[in-house]
């Protein structure tokens, strides 16, 4: 891999990736319902900066770690991680992630129950217009729709 990308160590598996020109953040919420498979390693849902290859916010729970993981990687690097030691997944086990942004943070909530935030990395947040799943997740349903306070 040239410089731009993203280095990963396994192969990614795409499950989902949509696209929004006018910009997923703020506004947006996305609401995904799955399942991980029984040898599930990890997922990632990725806010991506479609033109130069950024990623806004990854939100990667580990099931060998018991951890959330976030990130950004910008600048063709990975920052500080932001980690969080709730870990409301299981094997086999359904579950609702919802992830929206408003003008400070990425706020999520697994379950309906609020997990974690994120504050913006990306100053732009026009930049941010591209959204994706991959990895050890089935998905059931994803759910993309504009939030009515902005
Ligand atoms: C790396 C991993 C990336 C990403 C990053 C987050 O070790 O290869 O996929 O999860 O950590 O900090």
């Amino acid at each position: 891999m040239g410089p731009g990308h993203r280095e990963t160590p396994d192969k990614m598996t795409l499950r989902f990736e949509a696209s929004c020109p006018d910009g997923l953040c703020p506004g947006w919420s996305i609401i995904l319902k799955g399942e991980t498979p029984s040898e599930a390693n990890k997922f990632e849902i990725n806010f991506l900066c479609d033109r130069d290859d950024r990623v806004a916010f990854h939100f990667n729970p580990r099931f060998t770690e018991s951890h959330i993981v976030c990130n950004s990687f910008i600048s063709n690097r990975w920052g500080e991680e932001e980690r969080c030691s709730y870990f409301p997944f299981a094997t086999k086990e359904p579950f609702q992630i919802e992830i929206y942004s408003d003008d400070e943070n990425f706020h999520v909530y697994v379950d309906e129950t609020k997990t974690m935030q994120y504050k913006h990395r990306v100053e732009d947040l026009k930049t941010i217009t591209k959204v994706q799943v991959v990895n050890d997740v089935s998905i059931s349903s994803l759910e993309i729709s504009k939030k009515h306070f902005y």
